[in-house]
């Protein structure tokens, strides 16, 4: 038996395990806490805070889907003060690391909220989600590496020395230069990744199912996808920069989990699995461990080891 098989290093962070609640989907933590005790969990992603508080798009705004789910939340959040007075204080005593996630529909107002962050002391990490599909201008800055270079430049800027995820959509047309766009410009590491754009038909009012029209398609459909965004970033870039990588999307098992570490993350995200059962987190830490022992090597050590076609047996 190993010591400590699934205890991670994520951007200089301490983890107890790589399984990590996605933004959006276990609010601002304290209420998540009361389904699955957030120790379970290696850390908790709160949801997206942008300046000030917005109510988000009328409903329908969730969707069951075959694989997965639709949703078009549109960055619903209590607002930056209200987060900082009212929320972060709860979350604070609950026993897992915390990454607070930065939104906005501007530089300025990506940074305002970045500036606090940098100085919450319960923020043990931030990510910038720089990949919404759901607004207007959600995706403005994962459309082109030079907007979000300068996006996050002037993050890092203002946040001091906190680590700094980026998350990225998955349907890029360069994922290396996006990436390296955002680690040059002061990244800590990646999470890949958001929402797949997608649109949902009633066919007979043949009207969008969604009211905003499109929205943002997540769960089992589009894991195998993201397992392979997962490997080319990391044999193409993040291995030889050691940038760490969160695998996000379609996780509902350990076998999920697995193949992401294998692809090359050092995190797992888990966001439409915690709405199917909030347990799954929990079983999926289980079955890692168990996937470790049997393996014989701590999580750590096999992160990226998947054998490549042609690699010697
Ligand atoms: C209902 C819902 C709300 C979400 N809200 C956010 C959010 O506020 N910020 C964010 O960065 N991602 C948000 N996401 C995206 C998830 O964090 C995650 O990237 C995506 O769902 C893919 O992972 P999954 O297949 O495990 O759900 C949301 C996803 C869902 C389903």
């Amino acid at each position: 038996m190993m010591d400590d098989p699934l205890g991670i290093e994520l951007a200089g962070v301490r983890l107890r395990n790589p399984v990590i609640a996605a933004a959006g989907t276990c609010g601002y933590g304290a209420e998540f806490d009361r389904v699955l005790p957030a120790s379970a969990l290696g850390a908790i992603t709160l949801k997206s805070i942008t300046p000030e508080a917005r109510d988000g798009n009328q409903p329908w705004r969730i969707l069951d889907a075959k694989a997965g789910m639709l949703n078009a939340i549109g960055l619903a959040n209590c607002g930056l003060e209200a987060f900082l007075h009212e929320k972060l204080p709860a979350a604070a005593a609950l026993d897992t690391v915390l990454i607070g996630s930065i939104a906005g529909h501007s530089v300025e107002e990506y940074c305002t909220v970045a500036k606090a962050f940098g100085t919450a002391e319960a923020l043990s990490m931030v990510e910038v989600n720089a990949s919404c599909p759901n607004t207007s201008d959600g995706r403005q800055f994962s459309a082109d590496p030079s907007a979000l270079g300068e996006l996050i430049e002037r993050i890092r800027r203002v946040l001091g020395p906190k680590p700094m995820l980026v998350k990225l959509p998955p349907d890029m047309a360069d994922p290396v230069g996006m990436c390296s766009a955002a680690v040059d410009a002061g990244a800590s590491g990646l999470t890949l990744s958001n929402t797949w754009p997608a649109l949902a038909i009633d066919v007979e009012s043949r009207k969008p199912r969604l009211s905003r029209g499109t929205g943002g398609f997540s769960g089992p459909g589009i894991h195998p996808m993201v397992v392979k965004l997962v490997r080319e970033v990391f044999v193409n870039f993040a291995r030889d920069r050691r940038v760490p990588i969160v695998g996000l999307g379609g996780v509902l098992d350990w076998e999920d989990a697995a193949e992401f570490v294998l692809a090359g993350a050092t995190g797992i995200g888990l966001g439409t699995a915690l709405f199917v059962d909030p347990a799954l987190a929990r079983k999926c830490a289980k079955g890692l461990q168990k996937w470790t022992n049997r393996q014989g090597q701590p999580l750590h050590a096999l992160i990226g080891a998947m054998d490549e076609p042609g690699d010697p047996a």
